[in-house]
């Protein structure tokens, strides 16, 4: 066996940059969230070659000093963070010091800076990661990276690269995330000499309808809201016009938090649980929001690329995040929306005369006073609670984080009726009625019904998830980065139990399905799933996105809101909540079932005293 040795520098940031930096548009983010931190006002991207050929980021921010120059370029060097307590308060978009090193490890690499009190500018080169000397140069002011040739010096990195087309692809997406969560920075792109975006300093509104088109933020719902220190802002597509807009606007996900571009599963969930009762015909909902939190509650430091983070207080989150986007839903939707399911739904339920009184405080009562399950399961989701009852709420999720956990599912009797009992009825197509030894149960049960898919498609991943041919193969019309994702990721989406054929450079054809999904609109069940591969990115999506993966199958898989359910499918899926794992609540810990005994029934009518 060989001994242990040190690696070499220049191997070690190579392997750095397989992470970092594994494609162009990963260079390019770390380029320009550098000037985003530099306080750049302007910053201007040249591409060639998707990326591979010319990569360059000129900025006007505050430059580096002379004798900083080397250090910049070396590994774990910064200027961002200088103790543990400024890591855990990250206030940058960078703080590990290690994108410049990588980048220049596996590029021929150029950086010119003029420090905002030098006398002129300097530039630094490095080949394969070997630095030469600062040389005086000519630059009026901020810094300028020139990267030519990505990995030309790594054939087996290089060899992951895709067409020119793709790796631009995902350079422009890159950039778009960028100029997004920047409004007020004025963003150009150039690729292969053409000018491809252009746009000044702007307001987010102006921001967003520059790169999402105009109609999205007319026909959206505005997001405006605060609990204690969290501020959520922005636009979500009111899914009343998701058909409307057609293909004349650009659909996008984009969640920021403290400026930076995440995917989190807590946040997709919460939007997805916001969305999922008004969106009928599984599209994919639009939104662009910025989350402004205390750094201090969120770690950002879970993955070399930053686009993971972790909130301490994830429940807290959810909910927020939730009711915010319920209520800018609903309430543009009882103005403007003629018919929308909130609005029909909250108008149906408090038109019953004994609750219509009692609205506010006896269903909290009589639904164990959590106030989550209260809103929800008690009248109009999102606005059965008034604001500052949500504040108060909030103010007690974020003093104590313990929640009341969802209701342990009672005891098993040998041969004696089953736990969950026996279907009633369906109650406004959303929640399933029925009686138990105990009196009634009721369950919510698109979210039992997701439970259950999730639990099912983890157990049967260990031997690789079934896939069911469909009778006729489902074409649709895709984007380039859907296509991408199908050729990126062919190893994952068999694991997964899919088979999707690319049918030409704009359109795919679904052929397969998981079995287990098989009710699922296989076309908008592809697309979603292609989305998150997309998004997650890289080699690690199996091993590492897995769950999230499943949880986006499963609320595609799951019975929408409004289908009617027979009695004898009801009593299916209450056995089978049974029999799945933690199907008591969902991931997030909502309850997807709630028992309401013949004593609480008893008290609501002053009975038995
Ligand atoms: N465009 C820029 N303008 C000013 N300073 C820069 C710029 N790019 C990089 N730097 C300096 O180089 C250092 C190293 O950059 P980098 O390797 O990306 O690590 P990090 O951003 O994590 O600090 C930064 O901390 C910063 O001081
Ligand atoms: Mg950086």
């Amino acid at each position: 066996m060989a001994s242990i040795r040190e690696l070499p520098e220049l191997l070690v940031n190579q392997i750095a940059a397989g992470e970092v930096v594994d494609r162009p548009a990963a260079a390019l983010k770390e380029l320009v969230e550098n000037s985003l931190d530099a306080g750049a006002t302007r910053i201007d991207v040249d591409l060639a070659g998707g990326g591979t050929r010319l990569l360059r980021v000129a900025d006007d921010g505050h430059g580096i000093a002379r004798d900083d120059l080397p250090l910049a370029l070396a590994r774990h060097a910064t200027s961002k963070i200088a103790s543990l307590d400024d890591l855990e308060a990250i206030g940058t978009l960078g703080f590990r010091g290690e994108a410049l090193a990588s980048i220049a490890a596996v590029s021929r690499f150029a950086l010119t800076s003029r420090a905002r009190d030098a006398a002129h500018a300097w530039r630094i080169e490095a080949e394969g990661g070997t630095l030469h000397s600062p040389q005086p140069a000519a630059l009026p002011e901020g810094t300028t990276v020139t990267v030519q040739e990505l990995y030309f010096n790594t054939p087996a990195r290089r060899k992951f690269l895709r067409t020119d087309a793709t790796e631009y692809g995902h350079c422009d997406e890159a950039l778009r995330r960028l100029a997004l969560a920047a409004p007020r920075v004025a963003f150009a792109l150039r690729h292969n000499g053409k000018a491809q975006l252009n746009v000044a300093a702007q307001s987010p509104a102006e921001r967003v309808a520059a790169l999402l088109g105009d109609s999205f933020v007319v026909t959206s719902a505005t997001v405006s809201a605060e609990a204690g220190p969290m501020r959520l802002t922005g636009w979500a597509a009111r899914p009343a016009f998701a058909e409307e807009r057609g293909g004349r606007v650009r659909e996008g996900q984009y969640f920021f938090v403290n400026g930076r571009f995440v995917r989190d599963r807590v946040i997709s969930h919460a939007l997805r649980e916001a969305y999922r009762d008004v969106l009928h015909h599984e599209a994919q909902p639009s939104y662009v929001l910025w989350l402004a939190v205390d750094p201090r509650s969120v770690d950002v430091n879970v993955h070399p690329t930053k686009s993971e983070v972790r909130f301490r207080e994830s429940g807290a989150m959810h909910e927020f995040v939730r009711h915010a986007i319920e209520k800018a839903l609903a309430s543009t939707a009882s103005e403007q929306a003629p018919v929308s399911a909130a609005s029909r739904l909250g108008g149906d339920f408090t038109a019953v005369p004994n609750w219509q009184g009692a609205a506010s405080s006896t269903p909290a009562r009589a639904f164990g006073g959590y106030p989550g399950t209260a809103s929800s399961g008690g009248q109009q989701r999102p606005l059965g609670l008034a604001t500052a009852e949500s504040m108060r709420f909030y103010e007690t999720l974020f003093g104590n984080a313990s929640r009341e956990p969802a209701p342990p599912l009672p005891p098993a009797t040998d041969g004696g009726p089953p736990p969950l009992g026996f279907a009633l009825a369906q109650l406004h197509g959303i929640y399933i009625l029925a009686q138990n030894r105990d009196g009634l149960v009721l369950v919510d049960m698109h979210a039992a019904h997701e439970r259950i898919l999730y639990e099912k498609l983890k157990a049967t991943y260990s031997e690789r998830v079934p896939v069911q041919p469909l009778l006729l193969a489902q074409g649709f019309a895709a984007e380039r980065l859907e296509v991408a994702a199908v050729e990126e990721h062919a190893e994952t989406l068999r694991a997964i139990g899919f088979d999707v054929g690319i049918t030409s450079p704009t359109s795919l054809a679904v052929r397969g399905v998981p079995g287990l999904l098989a009710q699922a609109d296989a076309t908008s069940l592809a697309r979603a799933v292609l989305r998150d591969l997309r998004e997650f990115g890289g080699s690690r999506v199996l091993t590492e996105q897995r769950d999230e993966l499943f949880a986006t199958m499963a609320c595609h898989g799951a019975v929408r809101a409004n289908r009617s359910l027979t009695v004898a499918e009801m009593n299916a899926l209450l056995r089978e909540m049974e029999e799945t794992e933690r199907a008591g609540q969902c991931n997030h810990g909502r309850p997807t079932w709630y028992q309401l005994s013949l004593k609480e029934l008893d008290a609501l009518f002053m009975r038995g005293r």
